[in-house]
């Protein structure tokens, strides 16, 4: 646990069980227990890995990829708004931006070698959420744009046989982006944390095994390729 760096405002509901656990154990949010059970179950965040966090504001998630990749990993975090620094024997590295413009060599600068040999993520986790609306339906396209959007810049970012931790809202576009991620991801699967407010239409959509050359025609090289069939396993939500 990365101590002395939770920020003075914390989220909402305040009786909430996990609000009081994050508070107790000095996770910056409550959202580290959602990336703790996914994780837990997928076991993606490996010792060294290096880590890219897209919504990273406040930090629970860095802290989580932190504590499991420590201590040859590297963390990024990036989000609109600032993140509060942590203590600097934590490579965790912050940038202040918008995933859609900031540019690949400006993410990956904290995990190039000191020689500048290429290095890509072994992981990209992404929380981000659209500032919402009230209404679902908006919200649920503006959160599948996120979501696209982590999947389009994966090809620059992510290496080969990497994985993604992915927050979409669901709706009715939620199954077209699970069929999408498979075409380059081997696996692809939904999952709901019990962290995640049973109110709450968040899912968390997990693909692993990044095939970078199925990925080509995410870039616009290439048309897609048919979409891999679904292998259902227990306790997991192919949407
Ligand atoms: C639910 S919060 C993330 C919580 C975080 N995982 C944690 O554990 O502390 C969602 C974040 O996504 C960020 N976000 C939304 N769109 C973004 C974008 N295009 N680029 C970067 N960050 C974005 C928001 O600013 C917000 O801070």
């Amino acid at each position: 646990m990365i101590r002395g760096t939770v920020p003075p405002t914390m989220p909402r509901d305040l009786h909430d069980h996990y609000f009081r656990e994050a508070k107790r154990e000095g996770y910056r949010s409550r959202a580290a227990y959602k990336l703790k059970e996914i994780d837990d179950r997928k076991k993606v965040l490996r010792r060294n890995a290096n880590v890219l966090d897209a919504g990273a504001a406040p930090g629970s998630w860095l802290q989580v990829a932190w504590e499991r990749v420590r201590p040859g990993g590297v963390v990024v975090g990036i989000d609109l708004q600032a993140i509060t620094p942590f203590p600097p024997d934590a490579a965790i590295h912050l940038i202040e931006g918008d995933l859609a413009e900031v540019p690949d060599d400006a993410l990956l600068a904290p995990v190039r070698s000191p020689g500048g040999a290429e290095t890509r993520f072994d992981v990209i986790l992404s929380d981000m959420a659209p500032a919402t609306s009230g209404d679902q339906t908006i919200d649920h396209h503006q959160s599948v744009r996120l979501a696209r959007l982590v999947i389009e810049r994966a090809p620059g970012l992510l290496t080969g046989g990497g994985a993604v931790i992915i927050k979409v809202f669901e709706g009715e576009a939620y199954p077209e982006l699970l069929g999408e991620m498979r075409t380059c991801f081997k696996q692809v699967k939904g999952f709901k944390p019990k962290a995640s407010r049973s109110i709450s239409r968040e899912m968390y959509v997990i693909g692993t095994g990044f095939d970078p050359s199925a990925a080509a025609h995410l870039t616009g090289d290439t048309p897609p390729p048919p979409p891999r069939r679904p292998k259902p396993g227990p306790g997991w939500s192919n949407g």
